[in-house]
């Protein structure tokens, strides 16, 4: 079949990355008979230098068009950049919210994984980390926090800040059905995260959670208030299979889970509206600092064009063979700098990507 892919390179370790995830989806094409047709975009600090703005009305166009996006990361230093000089509305993560919002994408799947093979990362005692862990967490990604009215203004010589948290119901039944039907095919365990003892917007959520799980009678589900799950993540990751939340408190829970694995440079990451399209991206960042030296880990990514043939084309041996390729690539002891342990060999950025694609099959 013929694959129509749009790129977005991005900013720091962004084109690299990608570059080594189109090289695997090219093997992947040759291997099983595809045809990959990339288109790329700019968005973040790429596209405010050439356009003065993150995200271009025709970028979006150009998106919308495709069956689906694959983004390697935008923004850079926020301390430093030229970029962060600018209005909040024309910085780079602007620009994903604004992709976010116009394509939709308000499912967003983290999985945050523990690889046998790295193991000796995760920054767990042993007694916990020998468990195990698989979890899916499910962000909610296109309300909220994250796009209520907000403003800034003085009131009687004082400055005033205020941003504003709302859900309607709708919002939540989406995204819990999608959470319900994710643990469906995984174990079976929903844990629904809120802050109910505050929020009314999480009193909400807690009551349409409840409505959707009663058409789930296979699901056990509960609820967990945001601030026990941090400390239950470190506690014991295990108990988690499914991690159903709102926007903030998923991006914060998010962060922690990946860092609980040890290797953020492999959590790939996919967002997802009601149809097959979908945006998939690594869940670390930029990393400026290293940006150009063709030593970051493609892994997420690759990952990420994993999930991609997966959920937007469902091409599910393609995917697995990508997956295949990852755990043997570490199996045969190689190693990005990040992940780099004792008696593995150490391998560039685009070595990564050739020993992965060698690998498909
Ligand atoms: C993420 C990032 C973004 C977010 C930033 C870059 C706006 O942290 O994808 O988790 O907060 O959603
Ligand atoms: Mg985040």
């Amino acid at each position: 079949m013929e694959l129509k892919i749009t790129c977005i390179p991005g900013d720091g370790i962004g084109p690299e990355i990608v570059r080594e995830a189109k090289k695997v989806l090219n093997k992947v094409a040759e291997v099983y008979g595809h045809e990959m047709n990339f288109t790329d975009i700019l968005m973040g600090g790429a596209s405010i230098d050439v356009h003065g703005v993150p995200l271009t009305d025709e970028a979006i166009a150009t998106a919308k068009a495709a069956d689906a996006v694959l983004m390697g990361s935008i923004g850079g230093n926020t301390s430093t950049s030229p970029w962060y000089k600018l209005p909040p509305q024309n910085r780079p993560e602007a620009g994903l919210l604004k992709i976010r919002k116009a394509l939709n994408l308000f499912a967003n799947l983290r999985p945050a994984i523990l690889y046998e093979e790295l193991a000796g990362a995760c920054p767990l005692k042993e007694e916990i980390s020998s468990k195990g862990f698989d979890m899916m967490i499910m962000r909610e990604l296109t309300g909220g926090l994250y796009f209520g009215a907000r403003k800034t203004e003085e009131v009687d010589g004082v400055l005033k800040a205020t941003d504003t948290l709302t859900y309607d119901e709708n919002e939540i039944r989406r995204i819990a059905i999608k959470g319900f039907d994710i643990a469906m095919k995984r174990n079976k365990k929903v844990t629904s995260v809120d802050k109910a003892n505050v929020l009314d917007s999480s009193r909400l959520w807690r009551k349409v959670v409840e409505e959707v799980a009663k058409d789930y009678p296979e699901v056990s589900y509960e609820h967990m208030l945001v601030d026990n799950c941090a400390m239950q993540l470190v506690k014991d990751p295990s108990q988690f299979d499914v991690i159903l939340t709102e926007n903030m408190f998923g991006d914060i829970l998010s962060d922690e889970a990946s860092m609980v694995t040890g290797s953020i440079g492999m959590l790939a990451s996919a967002s997802l509206n009601d149809t097959k399209f979908g945006l998939y991206e690594p869940s670390h960042g930029s990393a400026p600092d290293i940006a150009g030296m063709n030593i970051a880990n493609p892994i997420a990514t690759i990952l990420s064009a994993s999930m991609m043939l997966r959920y937007s084309f469902d091409l599910d041996k393609e995917a697995d063979a990508i997956d295949a390729a990852v755990k043997q690539v570490l199996k045969d002891g190689f190693r990005t700098g990040d992940i780099m342990s004792e008696g593995c060999t150490k391998v560039s950025c685009s070595e990564m990507g050739d020993l992965l694609a060698e690998r498909i099959q």
